[in-house]
C-alpha cells in the first residue's frame, strides 16, 4: 500500500502540472468516468471534486492582518488581499464552478465562452465577460476537459495579454499530455491542476480514457 504524502503532485513529465492523487478525489472520479452515472450525479461529484480541489491550490492566496473584535476580546485575523476571480470555460466550465463557490462565496465569476469546432477541433471563440480589474487578484480558469489545449490556450491569452493577468492558475478535471505540452509551451507560468493525467487522444481529439463529452454529461444533453 502506498500513501502519499504530498498534495497535489507535481508531474515528472510535465513541470507545468499537478496531479491530485487523494483517495477521496479518485474514487469520485471513478465514478464521474462510469457511462452508467447520470448527469445529477455527475455533476454532484464533479461540483465537490472541485471544491476538494480549490482548497489546496488557494493554499498560496495572500491574506493581510486585520483586527477583530471577539465577544470577549480584540485579536486580530486574516482576511484574502486581493479579490479572487473564477474564470469557467463555457459551457462545461460552469459545471465546477459552484463547488468552488461554496468554498469562497465571495469569489467574482467571469465567463469565456468558447466551443471546440468539431471538424477542425480549433476553438470558437463567442462570448466574453470578466471583471475590467480582473489583474488586480488571483485568478482560475476552470474547464473540466483539457484535450488539444486549444480552447484553454485561447482563454489563457486573452486573461494574459487582452487583460493583463499575471496570477493565472488553471483547473481541470482530465488531461491529455498533448493539451498539457501545448499549454507548456505557449503559457508556461499558469500551473494546471487536475485529478488525472490520462493516456493520450483518440483520432476524434477525445480523451482516452476519459469521460466523454463533458458538457454532454453535466448538462445531460446526450
Ligand atoms: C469541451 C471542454 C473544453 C474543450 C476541450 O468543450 O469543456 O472546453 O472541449 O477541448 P480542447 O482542449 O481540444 O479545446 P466543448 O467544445 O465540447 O464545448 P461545450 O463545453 O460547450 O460542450
Ligand atoms: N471535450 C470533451 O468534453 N471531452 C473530451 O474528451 C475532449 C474534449
Amino acid at each position: 500500500m502506498m500513501i502519499k504524502t504530498r498534495m497535489p503532485t507535481q508531474s515528472k513529465e510535465h513541470p507545468n502540472l499537478w496531479v491530485f492523487e487523494h483517495p477521496v478525489i479518485q474514487e469520485k472520479l471513478t465514478r464521474i468516468r462510469n457511462l452508467n452515472t447520470q448527469h445529477s450525479e455527475f455533476r454532484r461529484l464533479l461540483n465537490e471534486i472541485s471544491g476538494l480541489m480549490f482548497f489546496q491550490i488557494s493554499r498560496d492566496y495572500k491574506t493581510t492582518t486585520v483586527d477583530v473584535e471577539t465577544p470577549i476580546e480584540r485579536t486580530t485575523g486574516q482576511q484574502l488581499s486581493h479579490p479572487i476571480t473564477l474564470v469557467p470555460i463555457l459551457r462545461a466550465g460552469v459545471g465546477m464552478t459552484d463547488g468552488i463557490l461554496s468554498m469562497i462565496p465571495e469569489a467574482r465569476v467571469g465567463h469565456i465562452g468558447v466551443y471546440r469546432d468539431e471538424e477542425t477541433k480549433q476553438p470558437v471563440p463567442y462570448y466574453c465577460k470578466l471583471p475590467t480589474d480582473i489583474s488586480s487578484g488571483p485568478v482560475l480558469l476552470i474547464d473540466p476537459m483539457l484535450a488539444t489545449g486549444g480552447s484553454a490556450s485561447y482563454a489563457a491569452r486573452l486573461l494574459e495579454e487582452d487583460y493583463c493577468c499575471t496570477q493565472i492558475k488553471m483547473v481541470c478535471l482530465v488531461v491529455s499530455p498533448e493539451g498539457v505540452a501545448k499549454m507548456q509551451s505557449e503559457h508556461p507560468n499558469i500551473p494546471i491542476y487536475t485529478a488525472s493525467l490520462d493516456r493520450c487522444l483518440n483520432e476524434d481529439g477525445y480523451i482516452l480514457p476519459g469521460l466523454g463529452d463533458a458538457g454532454d454529461r453535466i448538462f445531460g444533453t446526450l
